[in-house]
């Protein structure tokens, strides 16, 4: 048995025990890593999955920009799972969850690097052949799940670290 709870603060340190476990070292040199470091996680739609006090599951999304146009979309992850519980269906409820979460919060376009064979399940399909790329990364493994119909055809181009708008003041100097 296991539960499906919000990311709390305090849940950070077991998180990053999990990451280095699932994954192993040096995760954070990863191309996707380029868009997390130094950006917030989206609020809300990063869950982890609890067994007793242990967390055993967690999934994150992040803030990027697409395109010359910098159209906003969601980057999905890391999705990890202890391995003493994977294959027992804990990233699939994690994925299910939060993508209708972030569908029903107005989210228009998720994308993620990561094997096909796997996220297909869940609606992806490869973003290269959209016109999607995530600049130094195989194309071959960032994929795409559109939210809404048809949102896919209004992204193209190199995917952006998200930037936070400058403060109103600035753009409003008298
Ligand atoms: C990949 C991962 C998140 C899947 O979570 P999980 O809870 O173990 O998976 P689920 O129980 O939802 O699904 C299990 C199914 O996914 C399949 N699967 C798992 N990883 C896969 C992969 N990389 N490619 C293809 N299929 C995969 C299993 O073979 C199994 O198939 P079946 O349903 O036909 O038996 C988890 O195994 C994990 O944390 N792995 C290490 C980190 C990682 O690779 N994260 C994903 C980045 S791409």
């Amino acid at each position: 048995m296991f539960q499906i709870t919000i990311e709390q603060p305090e849940d950070a340190p077991a998180i990053e025990a999990l990451l280095d476990e699932a994954f192993g070292p040096g995760r954070t040199s990863k191309i996707s890593y380029r868009y997390r470091e130094g950006v917030d996680p989206v609020p809300g739609l990063s869950l982890v999955a609890r067994q007793g006090k242990d967390i055993v599951g967690s999934i994150r999304y992040w803030p990027i920009l697409v395109g010359v146009e910098e159209k906003p979309a969601l980057l999905l992850g890391p999705l990890a799972i202890s391995p003493r519980l994977q294959g027992k269906g804990i990233g699939a409820a994690l994925a299910f969850q939060t993508l209708d979460m972030a569908a029903w919060a107005g989210h228009r376009l998720v994308l993620l690097v990561g094997d096909l064979a796997y996220y297909r399940r869940f609606g992806f399909a490869p973003a290269a052949s959209h016109g999607i790329r995530m600049p130094d990364e195989k194309p071959e493994r960032l994929q795409f799940s559109a939210l809404a119909p048809g949102a896919i055809a209004e992204y193209r181009g190199d995917i952006r670290r998200w930037r936070r708008l400058p403060p109103a003041s600035a753009s409003c100097a008298a």
